[in-house]
């Protein structure tokens, strides 16, 4: 049995699929299985990895897991897994743990690796750079008038498809690489300018970039991120202005597929983007 946890999310939903069409029992671990929507085959179990009391329920029989990071609260899902006798955990982790400064957010990110490598199971780390998926954050834009606002418009980053997130977490659950961290890229290094530009060229929309003030954007940053982490996101797109991330060839090598680019990305959104 193979638990999925953060089962709704943009990562476990694509990786629930994966493992089902491999033909794995798979249990989906949700804080609201009435919210929930994954295919008929797949057991729900409720539980929350901030509340260890609702965990040996949801981990008993289970071999591997898929573990989402919720930061500070692993150690007693990690515990509760390694006393039912699961063999191997997969993290989601973030490419920022590698950074010569990895800032709050890949700070937080590597206590969750050491929690999990101190566990006594072994273990696979996924370290994605920024996902495709967060460009869904621009849907209302796209919508509305097609003009999206933001700073840095210039900063070239390479982001990547959470299909193929998804299917390098779900290699790592079915063929377990012991103590492998994959370092996860798109295939280009697009700017937020490109970005706009090919979702309107892909679907047929007008669309253009506006550039606005950092602090504007800081602002709406601040409604969902504390503020050390909206800092490190801004200050990662200063940086990129001149810097673009490097493309990493380990989803092709790992998945024996190329990693999907932009444009496919945004054609299996279109419907989201109205287009
Ligand atoms: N976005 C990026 O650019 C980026 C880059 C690198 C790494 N990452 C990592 O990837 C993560 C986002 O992945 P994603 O987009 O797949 O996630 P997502 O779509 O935001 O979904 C989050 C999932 O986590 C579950 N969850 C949250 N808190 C939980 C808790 N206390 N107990 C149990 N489940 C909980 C939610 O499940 P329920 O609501 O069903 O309980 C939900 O399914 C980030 O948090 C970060 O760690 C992101």
């Amino acid at each position: 049995m193979i638990l999925v946890t953060g089962a709704n999310g943009n990562v476990g939903r694509n990786l629930v699929r994966e493992l089902i069409n491999a033909g794995e029992k798979v249990r989906a671990l949700t804080r609201d299985p009435a919210t929930t929507s994954l295919p008929d085959s797949v057991e729900i179990v409720c539980g929350d990895l901030t509340r260890p009391e609702t965990l040996p329920a949801a981990l008993q029989d289970v071999d591997r897991a898929f573990l989402f990071p919720v930061f500070g609260a692993l150690e007693g899902f990690l515990a509760s897994a390694e006393e039912v006798g699961t063999r191997h955990i997969v993290l989601l982790s973030s490419d920022s743990v590698t950074f010569s400064q990895p800032g709050w957010i890949g700070e937080r990110h590597l206590a969750c690796e050491q929690a999990v490598a101190a566990s006594g199971m072994s273990w696979t780390f996924v370290r994605p750079t920024v996902f495709m998926a967060n460009d869904l954050g621009w849907t209302h834009q796209i919508r509305h008038g097609g003009t999206v606002r933001g700073v840095y418009g210039s900063a070239a980053m390479a982001p990547v498809d959470e299909r193929d997130i998804a299917a390098v977490a779900a290699h790592a659950l079915l063929t377990p690489q012991p103590g492998t961290a994959y370092e996860l890229t798109g295939p280009q290094a697009l700017s937020q300018i490109d970005r706009v530009r090919i979702i309107g060229e892909t679907l047929g929309l007008s669309t253009r970039f506006e550039e606005v003030p950092r602090d504007d954007v800081r602002r709406g940053l601040l409604d969902h991120l504390p503020p050390p982490a909206a800092d490190f996101l801004l200050d990662q797109l200063a940086a990129a202005q001149t810097e673009p991330t490097p493309v990493l060839p380990t989803i092709e090598q790992v998945t024996g597929h190329p990693a999907r680019n932009y444009a496919e990305w945004v054609a299996h959104h279109a419907t989201n983007f109205g287009g």
